[in-house]
């Protein structure tokens, strides 16, 4: 394990020399350093896995990406991706490991937990998993009435809702259009109202996806499709035909009532951020059918490869996680953009949201120690071209330094006239304005008013990725999903943090539960909360509708 208290990261020597490095290069121009280099274009840029990484509109040099390595070698990036595969306890804090990848391993590698090669368990679930795809596919699963299935309802929250609805959405160009899908994870009742008003019982599966199986959200809502099932089927017994569970509690699974025979397996190794290429991917499985969701894995399985064989120089989540560090801590960027310009992906941004804020939001380090620079950037995005129309002037002429990722796809799905062709014209003309900007003088140039000028003025030097794939494959998806994975995971490592805990979720779990019954008591409950919490809840108690 590579847990041993290192010096504090901002006092390494390689820190230091791009901390002296970043004093040079700051005032430096995109527009320069494409002056200086007519190769540019190319020389930044990496393709392999379907992917290319065209790095080349980042405000570094050859110099930058040298230094930046240098880091990565000197905190054990190699060690930490070795201990991560080999399956070591690198979640200290939960005394976990982290093998998100074995979810993806061929039948024949060996991914070891506690000396037990976990392969064969996972491709025995996703066998399962296959087998009840098909059926419920094939209208082969019957509900309590005999009539198939035409509804499939996801509940779930966190990593078990936005990994699924994220792919479902991603993947719908493949899915069984016969097939409507659904997914629930808000404790507001609008969510699960909304999401059933217009299905019939007799023909709705529900898939229960909980890791821990005790999560607040997700069994009220369970308990009130279960509710909503009962009223019109009228017998216990149709819950065995209505309802199947994703998680690692068998014990809560059967208290519930699921018989565990309808129980997808995962375990504690798989971090709920990671786990939709685990059972928690059921319904995308269901919706896409095995081989797509096979392919989506295999995709997964071949950026894994890359992450832990390619020299770091030519390692796109190595590259593009050291870039992340290069803004958030040398020029203090506080978010980063991800500009998906495809319209399936519109829930990738919110997808990454958790897999970047909820395993880099951390002020201690793995050793126990308060950082002393910053960690997890916000992460955020909108798909394109929408965004243009937005949020995208603060980009280029607010006072905020925002890096940001467009991913952009050679051909689309969905081929109507030149509609693509604008969309992708989009995308190279933003990362090109983003970059090069427009001077001064060129504004004047156009007859523009003196006064006018400076408004007119893009300065221009603010950086961007671009991502290009061929066309959105389930293949495509599972790289990409990786790609950000192991980002991440190279940030954390940068920034000595676990990355695969999650403390920062519990006190408000804590202190929500402890409020319920203060809402439901109303005035016989006593408050000893602050003088603002107390306030709101009797506001609360005095107008609330009891619907109990
Ligand atoms: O509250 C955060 C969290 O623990 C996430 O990490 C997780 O993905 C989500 O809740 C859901 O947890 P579960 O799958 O156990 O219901």
């Amino acid at each position: 394990m590579t847990t041993t208290s290192a010096p504090s990261l901002t006092q390494r020597p390689t820190w230091q020399a791009l901390q002296t490095h970043f004093v040079e290069i700051k005032d430096r121009h995109l527009r320069d350093l494409f002056a200086e280099d007519d190769h540019r274009g190319e020389r930044f840029a990496v393709e392999d896995v379907g992917l290319y990484l065209d790095y080349s509109k980042n405000r570094v040099t050859a110099e930058t990406i040298r230094l930046l390595i240098e880091l990565a070698e000197d905190c054990s990036l190699r060690e930490r991706i070795e201990a991560m595969f080999r399956g070591e306890t690198i979640n200290v804090t939960e005394h976990r490991s982290v093998l998100h990848v074995a979810l993806r391993a061929t039948r024949d590698e060996v991914f070891e937990v506690d000396g037990k090669n976990v392969v064969p368990e996972v491709h025995a679930v996703l066998d399962k998993m296959a087998d009840f795809a098909d059926r419920v596919r094939r209208g082969e699963w019957k509900g309590y009435t005999g009539r198939p299935i035409r509804a499939v309802v996801n509940i779930g929250i966190g990593g078990s809702d936005l990994g699924p609805v994220m792919a479902y959405e991603a993947l719908k160009y493949y899915s069984d259009r016969e097939i409507t899908f659904r997914f629930v994870s808000n404790v507001d009742s609008t969510d699960f109202a909304e999401a059933t008003r217009d299905l019939d019982p007799a023909e709705t599966l529900f898939i229960i996806s909980s890791k821990t199986f005790t999560t607040l959200e997700t069994m009220t809502n369970a308990q009130t499709a279960r509710d909503w099932s009962l009223r019109t089927l009228k017998d216990d017994q149709a819950v065995a035909r209505h309802f199947v569970a994703v998680s690692t509690n068998a014990e809560e699974v059967s208290k519930f009532g699921i018989d565990t025979a309808n129980m997808f397996e995962f375990w504690d190794w798989v971090g709920g951020r990671y786990s939709m290429d685990a059972a928690i991917g059921l319904s995308i499985m269901v919706a896409v059918g095995p081989d797509n969701f096979r392919s989506m894995l295999a995709g997964y399985h071949a950026m894994d490869l890359h992450f832990r064989t390619t020299p770091f120089e030519r390692n796109l989540p190595v590259l593009m996680g050291l870039l992340t560090v290069w803004y958030n801590n040398f020029f203090d960027a506080q978010t980063v953009g991800v500009m998906p310009y495809e319209q399936y992906l519109k829930r990738f941004p919110a997808y990454l949201q958790q897999l970047t804020m909820e395993s880099n939001g951390k002020h201690i380090t793995l050793d126990g120690r308060l950082v002393d620079y910053q960690t997890g950037p916000i992460f955020w995005g909108e798909p394109g071209t929408n965004g243009q129309h937005s949020f995208y002037q603060l980009i280029h002429q607010g006072t905020k330094l925002i890096p940001c990722d467009f991913i952009g796809f050679m051909q689309t799905l969905n081929p109507i006239r030149d509609h693509h062709d604008l969309l992708m014209a989009n995308v190279f003309a933003q990362t090109e304005a983003l970059a090069f900007g427009k001077t001064a003088d060129e504004v004047r140039a156009e007859g523009t008013p003196g006064w006018l000028v400076p408004h007119r003025t893009f300065e221009g030097n603010r950086p961007t990725n671009t991502i290009l794939a061929e066309r959105l494959t389930p293949e495509v998806l599972g790289s990409l999903i990786a790609l950000y994975e192991h980002s991440v995971f190279t940030q954390g490592t940068i920034w000595n943090i676990d990355s695969f805990d999650q403390w920062g979720v519990e006190l408000g779990k804590v202190l929500a539960k402890r409020i319920i019954p203060e809402l439901e008591g109303r005035d016989e409950v006593p408050l000893s909360h602050d003088s603002s919490t107390n306030t709101l809840i009797k506001r609360y108690r005095a107008h609330r509708a009891d619907t109990t």
